[in-house]
């Protein structure tokens, strides 16, 4: 299997973190690209059509994505402890996977509109109103941090991956 990935985007460590803990790293060839949304990456959008990273091609040449669908597949093609679990637990898993997925959404429309749109274009009002999201999200989050126990699934990882990517572009 073929994984587009690059090393800033929170989205394709996700991708990255389940394929170590699952023991997929042989199994998936990881491709660095660049990617910006202001020049599409051609290479990239044969296979993804949005033009977005992680995109992953099967061994059949199947194009999966994005990251929880990638994620999902790949938890399906191990022997070991399934990441996706089954029953009740599994829409909590969800839920929290989408929690922090939603978290990103919101912190790299904040980098983008930092980094990469030029100064007199940038709308406070609108990186405050992104910021606020991100804030109730930690916030449900530190509510519900003390039911974690020992579990670990797609929802943790993808809380972990959020967290380190605040940590890496808003160190503030
Ligand atoms: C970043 O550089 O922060 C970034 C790169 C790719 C996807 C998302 C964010």
């Amino acid at each position: 299997m073929r994984l587009y990935t690059n090393k800033a985007s929170p989205f394709a460590r996700k991708v990255r973190v389940l394929v170590r803990e699952a023991g997929l790293t042989r199994a998936v060839e990881e491709i660095e690209m660049a990617v910006s949304p202001v020049s599409p990456n051609e290479t990239l959008a044969r296979d993804n059509p949005l033009i977005k990273i992680p995109a992953l091609t099967t061994d059949d040449g199947t194009s999966l994505y994005d990251s929880p669908v990638i994620c999902e597949y790949l938890d399906a093609q191990h022997a070991g402890r399934r990441f996706f679990p089954s029953g009740d637990a599994r829409y909590v898993a969800l839920r929290r996977q989408a929690l922090a997925d939603g978290m990103l959404d919101a912190a790299v429309l904040c980098r983008y509109e930092s980094a990469v749109r030029p100064e007199q274009y940038r709308w406070k009002d609108w990186i405050e109103g992104q910021k606020r999201k991100i804030f109730t999200a930690l916030d449900a989050l530190e509510g519900e941090a003390s039911t974690f126990g020992d579990a670990f699934d797609i929802g943790h990882i993808a809380i972990a991956c959020a967290l380190g990517y605040f940590d890496f572009r808003f160190p503030d």
